[in-house]
């Protein structure tokens, strides 16, 4: 495939950033959208210019570290992928790919692609644990009874990666849909239940502190979500909020 792609290039947080066109053929359908990115940085650093920085990490789908906004979708056209599980056959010989940073005030630019997520991070620290007794006198979990519905949808809000495109791909660069769950993933098991107020209040004034915005109910957190996170979650998370304040 021959392709044109349009890269954000930015030196720096403080630096202005420009899109930066480079043509670039032989690439396979059956390469992974990062390993087209390789190709490019190899022939960068051939011709002695610098490479594209980008985060990536496991390349497998789980770390979320591979962000990127790319003609105009978080993680591109495929649906329930990240960046390094998008194919290049999802594109055409001859196409034009732009290449963006995921864009939100709370995640500055670090340099080109590469974005400062560490929000996130503090929103985990400040709720995202369980405290558990390692005495020697630690209840077995397999003697805990769980139902399966609830087993099963905690399991599913504990597959958010945090890689920050619901937040990228919102309108008003919203967090909710990242901290509804990380919350939940607690709020549904009895092991949660002990700091489930603190939690909750902590986390939601966590995100406000960082400059998220709010949730206005577009649903594009959801579309985009490589793991198919569900507005549900948002709606346990205001529904915990209210109950951390009034129980
Ligand atoms: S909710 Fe989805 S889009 Fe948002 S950080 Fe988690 S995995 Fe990424
Ligand atoms: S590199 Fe880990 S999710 Fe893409």
């Amino acid at each position: 495939m021959r392709l044109t792609l349009k890269i954000w290039r930015q030196e720096n947080a403080q630096s202005k950033g420009v899109m930066t066109t480079y043509p670039i053929d032989n690439i396979s359908p059956d390469m992974s959208f990062l390993e087209m990115m390789d190709v490019l940085n190899k022939e960068l650093i051939e011709k002695g210019d610098s490479p594209v920085a980008f985060d990536h990490d496991c390349r497998e789908g789980i770390c979320g570290m591979c962000s990127m906004f790319i003609n105009g979708e978080a993680h591109g056209p495929d649906r329930n992928v990240t960046t390094c599980q998008l194919h290049m056959r999802k594109f055409k010989d001859g196409d034009t790919i732009h290449i963006e940073p995921f864009r939100a005030k709370a995640f500055p630019v670090i340099r080109d692609l590469v974005v400062d997520r560490s929000a996130f991070d503090r929103i985990q620290h400040a709720g995202g644990f369980i405290s558990v007794n390692t005495s020697g006198n630690t209840q077995d979990a397999n003697s805990i009874p769980i139902s399966k519905y609830d087993a099963d949808t905690a399991m599913d809000a504990a597959t958010c990666i945090g890689c920050g495109a619901c937040v990228a791909t919102c309108k008003n660069s919203s967090a909710m849909l990242f901290v509804g769950a990380k919350v939940s993933q607690f709020a549904l098991l009895p092991q949660g239940q002990v700091e489930a107020a603190d939690r909750v209040q902590n986390m939601v004034d966590q995100m406000d502190l960082e400059g998220f915005g709010n949730c206005t109910n577009t649903g594009a957190c959801e579309v985009e979500c490589p793991k198919g996170i569900s507005l549900d979650n948002i709606a346990r998370m205001n529904r915990e909020l209210l109950k951390s304040k009034v129980l």
